[in-house]
């Protein structure tokens, strides 16, 4: 297809000068990525023109122009390793294990997802229901009472166990931990600015240490593919699903796709359970008031019980605590999709090749849409209502999160045995300092005073830069 608008299109969007504006800008957004999005909507509004030369880029802050692009993935693409200006070596490990549904497009893409949709139906994936339950107990049952612990690294590893049996059908103690140790190494090489910027295989560069995970990464893989060949396979787990996929028709399903969805299928699940199990755990713990409602809730739902599947189903404060924690820190605070074609974004004709970033992180901080942005308010979803485009810590649209119901339901049995049993205080004298460029983790780890659960702990004051995203005062 030839593009039809040219390349000064788009020239009328409000956006900082070409080389003199947008260079300094990039190197802010690396290091300040948050602070740079919320500037860039002060400064120009809901759509600002950024990009260079061949790649043009567009930021939008508005549901609007969410909903224009995110409901049409035939014509703006997800990141699909064939479309950034890096190319991984054909047949390369690193290739195999990010070869996932994330990203993947157009008919391939839909056939894959919607062959595993029914797995991740509501009903479906209450068949998990019990062995999260178990997993948390048992992830929990070593802890130390009156002991400070990092809940980032608890909650991570409680994640990672979490994801074990519905993707992979594995003990998580024996194999899903080894698994996600070796998939966090990789993907810490794989988002390592240097190893992108000097793509060379040389011992010593970050891209060979690169290789060097992703090729172990692999042989684990395939090495746990074998074996639950082995062991015969059903339909209890995701897994066993892709290599039924893969063996009745590998033309549908390469080895290489196989291999790369139950690595990403792994990782997209516990990556951003983790953090929302820690953000809603340190949020809780700094407001008593909704603390209180929470816990007055699941007392009266489960009297100190473990949570059964209809309990889980009618938790509104417990809910609305988990939705507001991913308001304010959503998993992905950006995403960006490629135009396929010319298209009309806001009356401004833009060409085949733009990227366009959107962030939910800056619209779930819009006043008009979300009263009082940066107070952490979960009674406001008791009342409020929110469209899909304004509220989308799981994407919108055909592309939306396919483990939506499955990463609620783990959140919400984790979280209604953790609070049931423990309070959580922060560690004084602690600072919680946030990064990531995509994501908000707190740098530093989040260290929290745990005890049997004792009333409701006062708030503890603490400083970091978490005090810009969020209002405790
Ligand atoms: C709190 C839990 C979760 C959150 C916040 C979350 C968030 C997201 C987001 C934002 C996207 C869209 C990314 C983009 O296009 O830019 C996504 C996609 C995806 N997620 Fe999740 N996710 C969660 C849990 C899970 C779980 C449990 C699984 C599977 C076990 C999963 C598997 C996927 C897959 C396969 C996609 C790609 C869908 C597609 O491209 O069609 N996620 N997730």
């Amino acid at each position: 297809m030839t593009t039809l608008i040219t390349k000064t299109a788009g020239d009328s969007i409000p956006g900082p000068a070409p080389l003199l504006g947008r260079l300094p800008l990039l190197l802010r957004f690396a290091f300040h990525p948050l602070e740079t999005l919320e500037d860039l909507r002060r400064r120009y509004g809901s759509m600002v023109r950024l990009g260079f030369g061949k790649y043009p880029a567009v930021v939008v802050f508005d549901p609007e122009y969410n909903r224009q692009v995110l409901r049409d993935p035939d014509s703006f693409y997800a990141y699909e390793i064939d479309l950034v200006p890096l190319k991984f070596p054909e047949n390369s490990s690193v290739r195999a294990v990010t070869t996932g549904m994330p990203l993947m497009n157009g008919p391939r893409h839909d056939d894959h997802r919607s062959a595993l949709l029914p797995y991740f139906h509501r009903k479906f994936v209450t068949r998990y229901h019990d062995a999260c339950v178990e997993v948390t107990l048992r992830r929990t049952a070593a802890w130390k009472m009156d002991a400070v612990l990092d809940m980032r690294a608890e909650m991570e590893r409680l994640a990672m166990w979490l994801g074990t049996v519905p993707v992979l059908g594995l003990d998580p103690e024996k194999e899903g931990e080894a698994i996600g140790r070796q998939l966090e190494r990789t993907m810490k090489t794989l988002f390592n600015p240097f190893a992108l910027l000097f793509p060379y295989d040389i011992p010593g560069l970050p891209f060979h240490a690169l290789m060097k995970h992703a090729a172990e990464m692999e042989r684990v893989v395939r090495e746990v593919i074998a074996r639950k060949k082995a062991e015969g396979l059903n339909d209890s787990d995701i897994l066993s699903v892709l290599i039924q996929m893969h063996e009745e028709d590998p033309a549908r399903m390469s080895e290489e796709e196989l291999i790369g969805h139950t690595t990403t299928m792994f990782r997209g699940g516990y990556n951003p359970n983790g953090m929302a199990l820690y953000w809603t755990i340190f949020l809780l713990s700094q407001h008593p008031a909704a603390l209180q409602k929470v816990l007055d809730e699941l007392d009266q739902a489960m009297g100190g019980k473990d949570p059964t599947p209809e309990a889980v189903e009618k938790l509104p404060w417990l809910e609305g605590a988990i939705r507001e924690t991913m308001r304010l820190f959503p998993a992905g605070t950006w995403t960006g999709r490629l135009a396929m074609r010319d298209f009309e974004l806001g009356g401004h004709p833009l060409p085949k090749g733009t990227w366009i970033v959107m962030s939910p992180y800056v619209v779930h901080r819009t006043a008009e849409i979300f009263p009082e942005p940066y107070r952490f308010k979960p009674e406001r979803w008791l009342t409020e209502y929110h469209s899909a485009y304004e509220f989308m810590p799981f994407s919108a649209g055909p592309r939306y999160c396919i483990g939506t119901s499955l990463g609620m339901m783990q959140l919400k049995i984790a979280l209604a045995i953790l609070l049931q049993r423990f309070s959580f205080m922060l560690q004084p004298g602690a600072r919680v300092d946030c990064t990531g460029l995509n994501s908000i983790r707190p740098k530093n780890g989040l260290p929290m005073l745990v005890r049997e659960r004792d009333g409701v702990p006062a708030p503890v004051p603490f400083k970091g830069n978490i005090h810009k995203m969020v209002q405790f005062d």
